[in-house]
């Protein structure tokens, strides 16, 4: 199988991998880059544990070559909320409402709710439900998780602080 020399952009460092072209996204990742936050699921592109953000948007990892990756910014839930700083308010949220358990698809959802928040503010519970339809999970039932984004999006100032506005 053919090697190819990549420059990855991830949590806004640069890293120089050498890759087989079969080697998907996550692959690379969690296995060379020893990125625990990006995690195997299902590796067929169904569960959502894997997502990352590639300029700015939420994709499953598995679903896409490592090589495709070259060239744009890639995100992994370490890089959108740092654990040695403060949790985002959205994980404030969600540890509130119970909404991470076992805690292996959280990652994922966290991301994606963070997209709708952005794209969505004033997201309705059937638009948040809607939005996370790829993101599977085993144990909440959901029901915590859409009540934690909710929470989240009705409190505006802490979107606005995210985004470095006034309140
Ligand atoms: S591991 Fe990628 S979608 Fe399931
Ligand atoms: S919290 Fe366990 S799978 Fe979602």
């Amino acid at each position: 199988m053919i090697r190819t020399q990549l420059t990855l952009s991830v949590n806004n460092r640069e890293h120089e991998v050498w890759v087989r072209n079969d080697r998907t996204l996550l692959d690379v990742l969690h296995d060379d880059l020893g990125m625990p936050d990006v995690r195997y699921g299902c590796a067929e592109g169904v569960c959502g544990t894997c997502t990352v953000l590639l300029d700015g948007e939420p994709v499953s990892a598995c679903t896409m070559y490592a090589v495709q990756a070259e060239g744009h910014e890639v995100v992994t839930l370490r890089g959108w909320s740092d654990p040695r700083e403060d949790p985002h308010p959205l994980q404030k949220r969600f540890l509130e409402r119970g909404a991470s358990q076992c805690g292996f698809c959280t990652a994922g959802v966290l991301l994606t709710a963070a997209t709708l928040a952005q794209r969505n503010p004033t997201a309705t519970r059937d638009e948040i439900r809607y939005e996370l339809v790829g993101n599977l999970c085993r144990c909440t039932g959901y029901q915590a998780i859409v009540d934690a984004v909710e929470d989240y999006l009705r409190t505006p100032t802490e979107q606005a602080a995210e985004k470095g506005e006034a309140p």
